[in-house]
């Protein structure tokens, strides 16, 4: 299948999400475009895809708006096709965290129009190696509410769960070619 994975990362893990999908359905055998949406401004035409997987993260409370604004200005011909979206945030591995990044979710769709016909929650990570005191204060007390994390001089403690993530591609893949 020719695939489009439209990605929007604010300190790096989607990016990296973005790039794992890609390689691993490359070795797959399909064609994949990877477009960051922070840095793209011309689109490619949508309909020169069978699937798109649309991926962004969450701060305060809202994902990026070049992914916001990639949904709202596609919505019409993503509506029309086999269309994914994988939120990343930290809310869902906090202690009752997973209706809050479910909100985050109807938000976007709210926002944008666009309705997926998957979407996964994926854990993101804590890049402490990005952060200034006032992210770092912000992820630690106010998103995760003092839950235990790795302290700081861990490097980047990551939560993404990467077999998940795998499993939720596959199955949507599987579905679009249906
Ligand atoms: C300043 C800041 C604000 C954040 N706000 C939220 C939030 O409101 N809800 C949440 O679940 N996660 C929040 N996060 C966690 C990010 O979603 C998480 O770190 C994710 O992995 C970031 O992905 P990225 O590296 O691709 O930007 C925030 C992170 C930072 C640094």
């Amino acid at each position: 299948m020719n695939v489009l994975i439209a990605f929007g990362s604010t300190e790096g893990q989607t990016r990296k999400i973005a790039r794992h999908i890609e390689t691993k359905l490359t070795a797959e055998g399909h064609a994949v475009t990877v477009m960051d949406c922070g840095e793209t401004s011309k689109t490619p035409a949508l309909s020169g895809f069978d699937a798109v997987i649309v991926a962004g993260s969450v701060h305060n409370k809202r994902h990026q708006d070049s992914v916001n604004s990639f949904a709202f200005v596609e919505r019409a011909h993503l509506e029309a096709m086999p269309g994914a979206f994988i939120s990343v945030s930290l809310s869902i591995i906090a202690k009752d965290g997973e209706a809050e990044a479910r909100q985050y979710v109807d938000d976007f769709i709210a926002e944008t129009g666009w309705t997926p016909k998957a979407t996964h929650l994926a854990a993101g990570a804590v890049r402490y190696l990005e952060y200034d005191f006032f992210k770092e204060f912000t992820v630690k007390q106010l998103v995760l509410e003092g839950e235990a994390v790795p302290d700081k001089g861990t490097g980047n403690p990551e939560y993404t769960d990467w077999a998940a993530l795998d499993a939720f591609v596959a199955s949507f893949l599987s579905d679009a070619a249906a």
